[in-house]
């Protein structure tokens, strides 16, 4: 926990990291990856986030099963040459059939009133799960955004014991990285491609 990097080689190399050992994590590092989300920002300071942590095997099993059939009843099914084989794609593979063997999940839920589902209920938890991305990139720690569970949200629900007015957002996977899998530089399309000035 003592080596400190700078923020923007956060930024610029937190990517995406699905080959994760089995060992348990320090829960020193638990504890600051949760610090670091209830920092970020949400609309009105409401904060209607709410953090399932789950390190049960049990309840891992259960909800990666999900997880797998979400993969394979989509990307699973590609059969699109310029996608099979890629690294993206084999590491989402990988991940959908490993899923389970990482040692703590973080499952970052939204509270709501029951209103119509728009981008505003997202957006006030994505920055939370956005800064625990960073916080596992600060830690050396492995971890990936994933939402392929959410096309299995009423059984997701019912094995978590969520209540009524909650609604899972993401399920961040976290461990250690495997040996030879790490952080570096992300691919990403250069920045005056999308920037508009003053008008699109
Ligand atoms: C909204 C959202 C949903 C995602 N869902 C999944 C997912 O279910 N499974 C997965 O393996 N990756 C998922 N990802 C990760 C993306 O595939 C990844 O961030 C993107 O391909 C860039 O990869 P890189 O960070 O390695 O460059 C998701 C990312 C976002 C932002």
């Amino acid at each position: 926990m003592d080596k400190q990097i700078g923020l923007f080689e956060a930024i610029d190399t937190q990517r995406a990291l699905r080959y994760i050992k089995p060992d348990p994590i320090p829960s020193e590092m638990l504890d600051r990856i949760l610090l670091a989300a209830s920092k970020a920002p949400s609309g009105g300071n409401n904060q209607p986030w709410e953090f399932v942590i789950i390190q049960d095997q049990g309840v891992k099993d259960q909800i990666a099963t999900f997880y797998k059939q979400a993969w394979d009843d989509s990307y699973g099914k590609a059969t699109d040459p310029g996608r099979l084989g890629t690294h993206s794609y084999n590491s989402a593979e990988h991940l959908a059939s490993h899923i389970a063997e990482a040692p703590l999940w973080i499952i970052i839920c939204v509270r709501h009133n029951g209103a119509p589902e728009t981008m505003g209920r997202g957006a006030s938890v994505f920055p939370a799960v956005q800064n625990m991305l960073l916080a596992a990139r600060g830690l050396g720690l492995a971890s990936v955004l994933t939402t392929f569970h959410t096309r299995f949200e009423k059984e997701v629900a019912e094995i978590l014991d969520l209540p009524e007015n909650v609604q899972t957002a993401a399920l961040l996977p976290f461990g250690f990285p495997e040996e030879g899998r790490g952080y570096g530089p992300t691919r990403r399309a250069p920045v005056d491609e999308v920037m508009h000035f003053d008008r699109w």
